[in-house]
């Protein structure tokens, strides 16, 4: 496994920069990821060889654009079990893909009394679009508190589950718990009960395989940035039937087959919700950046991320007065540890870790529900990836005790 990370690690060039004199520790991954030169060099490759719009011309750059592009679609659709290409819209980030759903399904769908369930532990991109919808259909959002250990509790979702939940709207992994949902029950439940089920895939895909036939659910969005794809290139992958049943939400070109003044005739799934120039440069690094996962293999992600959360885990509860949000339990937990400090803010302990080079996400962290449920103002986030260590623990370690010392 040791010898596994120091190959891949050499990969990305922005680890060799130093942060304030120090090397720089990044654990911030689940804000974004960093990028490995494969992805770097195949945004450039195309940038330099075969830029040109697609599905537009008749001209040999034009038609390779547009391959690479299609092909991009083709390694999504592989790596996360899609059962046609098609099924795969490539939007701008997670937050689109969620508004793409919410808007182009729930406003023909939903209407007055009926229910979208939800957490208190979602991130704004996966409820404010429902309430947007919510307020324009006269239907409502529910929504379901956590344990306190941050696990949702089955027996509360069945209850919650009654006739009138038309979508159940849930992340496969909290971007602040760092808990794992168990999407495959949560879908069977709510397919007894006829209602479609939307997942956040945002802080799953780049952490666990993902299967979205055998998960069960109706839709699945993420971002390619956080998986060590570009910024700018989003995906939403639905079942065809459902798709071809959405509205889209942005018009103009490249969506329709034919427009005649007061009619047009939209073009096939997924082009209809394709408006617009695509970020083809962002869909190449994005098939670059799985290329890249499927030779580290996911099996190898996530056994990397349990060996180094259940090491933060110990580490980090030595701290006195620091308490660590979510389950314990590094087997149905992210890598990614969001903790508090008594009597000191957030932001102070993510400026001193700074100070010593090591960058690590605090606030709200875009879950504010969540926050105010636990009432608690912010927490620090010490996010892994692939490209971390165990000595980045112990660095980040030193880091807190250091703030500590300092601002207690
Ligand atoms: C769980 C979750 N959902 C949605 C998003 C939104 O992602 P993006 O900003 O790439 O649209 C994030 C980003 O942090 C996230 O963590």
């Amino acid at each position: 496994m040791r010898r596994l990370k120091r190959k891949y690690m050499n990969d990305f060039p922005i680890l060799n920069r130093k942060i304030n004199g120090k090397d720089l520790i990044y654990l911030d991954s689940a804000a974004t990821s960093q990028k490995p030169v494969q992805v770097i060099d195949a945004v450039t490759d195309y940038y330099k060889n075969h830029n040109a719009n697609v599905h537009r011309g008749v001209h040999t750059l034009g038609d390779e654009s547009t391959e690479l592009y299609e092909a991009a679609r083709k390694r999504v659709a592989s790596f996360i079990g899609a059962v046609t290409p098609s099924e795969i819209v490539f939007t701008n980030n997670a937050t689109d893909s969620l508004n793409l759903v919410a808007q182009g399904w729930g406003l023909i769908n939903l209407k007055k009394g009926d229910v979208v369930l939800t957490t208190v532990a979602e991130h704004n991109s996966n409820v404010l679009p429902w309430e947007y919808i919510c307020e324009r259909t006269g239907s409502g959002v529910e929504y379901m508190e956590l344990t306190d250990e941050g696990l949702l509790d089955m027996d509360v979702f069945k209850s919650k589950l009654t006739d009138k939940v038309k979508v159940v709207v849930l992340s496969h992994a909290s971007n602040v718990l760092g808990t794992i949902l168990p999407v495959k029950q949560i879908s069977e439940l709510a397919k007894e009960k006829g209602a479609l089920v939307v997942i956040d895939g945002s802080q799953a895909v780049p952490h666990i395989q993902v299967n979205v036939q055998s998960l069960g659910c109706d839709f699945y969005a993420f971002s390619g940035h956080k998986m060590l794809g570009p910024m700018g290139i989003g995906v939403l992958w639905g079942r065809r039937e459902l798709l071809s049943n959405m509205i889209p939400i942005r018009f103009g070109g490249g969506m329709v087959l034919d427009v005649d003044k007061k009619t047009y005739e939209l073009a096939e799934v997924p082009e209809c919700f394709e408006g617009g120039t695509p970020d083809v440069a962002g869909a190449v690094g994005l098939a670059a950046a799985i290329d890249y996962l499927d030779d580290y293999g996911m099996e190898n992600v996530r056994k990397h991320e349990i060996e180094l959360t259940s090491y933060a885990i110990e580490k980090l509860r030595t701290v006195k007065g620091l308490w660590i949000l979510g389950p314990h339990n590094p087997d149905v937990r992210t890598g990614l540890i969001s903790f508090v400090i008594d009597g000191i803010h957030s932001h102070d302990v993510a400026s001193i870790l700074d100070s010593e080079g090591i960058a690590v996400r605090s606030g709200m962290h875009c879950a504010m529900n969540l926050h105010k449920n636990m009432q608690i103002s912010s927490s620090t986030r010490a996010s892994f990836y692939i490209y971390n260590t165990l000595e980045d623990i112990d660095k980040l370690l030193a880091g807190i005790e250091k703030a500590v010392g300092l601002l207690k």
